[in-house]
């Protein structure tokens, strides 16, 4: 059951793979983010990373929480805009944002600009005085602290892609005082995804609110806003550590708050961007099992509907998620398993060696925890249709993303 819905109905209903999301769950995370953060600290601004997963009816499930957005790309604020979110509750990153994604968010009224490089700044300094407008920005620092995770999802460490390196950290800081066109509010940074430790967040706020106050001292810069970024882990699998959110929140918010106190800076506001920890939990990934193929002393293959293409996490980071056979969660488990997908790479693995009751073609399999990073990172690989999306609460289920067709996959040809 998911949302008082009955996962065999489900997959019958709409089919399979299906991505199921709970209302319920995704409410009450929003909800608690901001309490944990809320009642530590004040004044605290939410945004959901919308890259984890975003569609409208998600969008205004986010807007009535309260949540702001993090988008990335023209496509995430247009889904925003779409949805009727409210603009100046969305912050744009992106470290290689185009100028066209510029002007979407001037012309949008968007909230903050997380400005990366110099290169950016430049543009988006140019194109703001050409529309006389003055975007209130944050500089993304890249603080050099190691969050210790997948290195695909390292960001922060200081051989990245991503923000202002610490050579030129001042020379951002004094550039963007001196321009007239852009209004500097504060200071951003993010560690990495999926980090289970808490410690390299306070880490990283010493670095950076003790280069606001060699800032302040040596510039004048007050520092109004400061972004930590998301990061926050969710349990895939019952090896994985129990990380409260309250642990964050005590180590971000008294971080901050001890150390402004130290150095003699007014409190800023503290913003943080959450995306797994949002979804991750409250979307499962219903399959329907067909081959299942014996290697008598090697492995037992059990193929489902779906796989990479719907969620490559297995084959791009070792991702790990638990599984159940919907209807015989409660049956006695038969040996190990492997879960495979249809497509044709052998990569193409969801599970590696679950214990699972004896499973058959017809079966249904509800993956847990595919709420994020699985339908946003979803290709049409073997040009497989994109999976449809309900959300289900109070065993109402309603349909909020059809399943791909034919016809999808050939409109675009010309
Ligand atoms: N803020 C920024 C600037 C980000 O780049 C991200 C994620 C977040 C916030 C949200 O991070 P979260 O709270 O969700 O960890 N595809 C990978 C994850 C990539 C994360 C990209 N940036 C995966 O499937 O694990």
């Amino acid at each position: 059951m998911i949302g008082g819905c009955d996962t065999l109905k489900l997959a019958q209903e709409f089919g399979t793979p299906l991505y199921v999301f709970d209302e319920f769950t995704l409410r009450t995370r929003c909800a608690e983010f901001k309490t944990e953060f809320g009642r530590r600290y004040d004044p605290v601004t939410v945004l959901y990373a919308s890259k984890a997963f975003i569609n409208r009816a998600l969008a205004l499930i986010l807007e009535e929480e309260g949540m702001g957005l993090d988008v990335v790309s023209a496509g995430e604020m247009g889904i925003a805009r779409a949805a009727g979110f409210p603009m100046e509750r969305v912050f744009l990153h992106g470290n290689n944002k185009s100028a066209g994604e510029l002007e979407m968010a001037l012309e949008l009224g968007i909230g903050r600009i997380v400005v990366d490089n110099f290169h950016e700044m430049s543009l988006l300094s140019d194109m703001a005085r050409q529309k006389g407008k003055t975007p209130a920005i944050l500089l993304r620092l890249s603080p050099g602290v190691d969050p210790h995770t997948h290195r695909y999802n390292t960001t922060g460490i200081i051989d990245s892609k991503f923000g202002f390196s610490l050579f030129a950290w001042e020379e951002a800081v004094t550039r963007a005082m001196k321009d007239p066109n852009l209004d500097l509010a504060g200071l951003h940074f993010h560690l990495g995804s999926l980090i289970f430790e808490v410690e390299p967040y306070r880490e990283a706020i010493g670095v950076v609110l003790k280069f606001a106050e060699e800032m302040k001292r040596k510039h004048g810069f007050e520092m109004a806003e400061l972004d930590t970024g998301g990061g926050f882990a969710v349990r895939y699998t019952v090896e994985d550590p129990v990380v409260p959110l309250s642990d964050y929140a005590d180590v971000i918010t008294s971080a901050v708050s001890g150390l402004c106190r130290e150095l003699g800076l007014f409190l800023p506001r503290l913003i943080i961007e959450p995306g797994r920890a949002i979804v991750g939990q409250a979307g499962m990934a219903l399959y329907r099992v067909g081959v299942v193929k014996d290697i008598p002393n090697v492995r037992r293959y059990v193929s489902v509907d779906g796989g990479m293409g719907d969620n490559i996490r297995h084959a791009l980071y070792g991702a790990k998620h638990e599984a159940v056979v919907a209807g015989k969660a409660a049956e006695p488990n038969a040996g190990k398993v492997t879960i495979a997908g249809k497509y044709c790479e052998s990569g193409d693995i969801l599970i590696t060696d679950i214990d699972l009751p004896p499973t058959c073609a017809g079966d249904v399999l509800a993956v847990a925890d595919c709420g994020a990073y699985c339908l946003p990172m979803a290709s049409n690989y073997n040009a497989a249709f994109k999976p449809a999306v309900v959300l289900v609460r109070d065993g109402q289920a309603r349909l909020i993303r059809r399943r791909e067709t034919l016809e999808d996959l050939t409109r675009y040809d010309v």
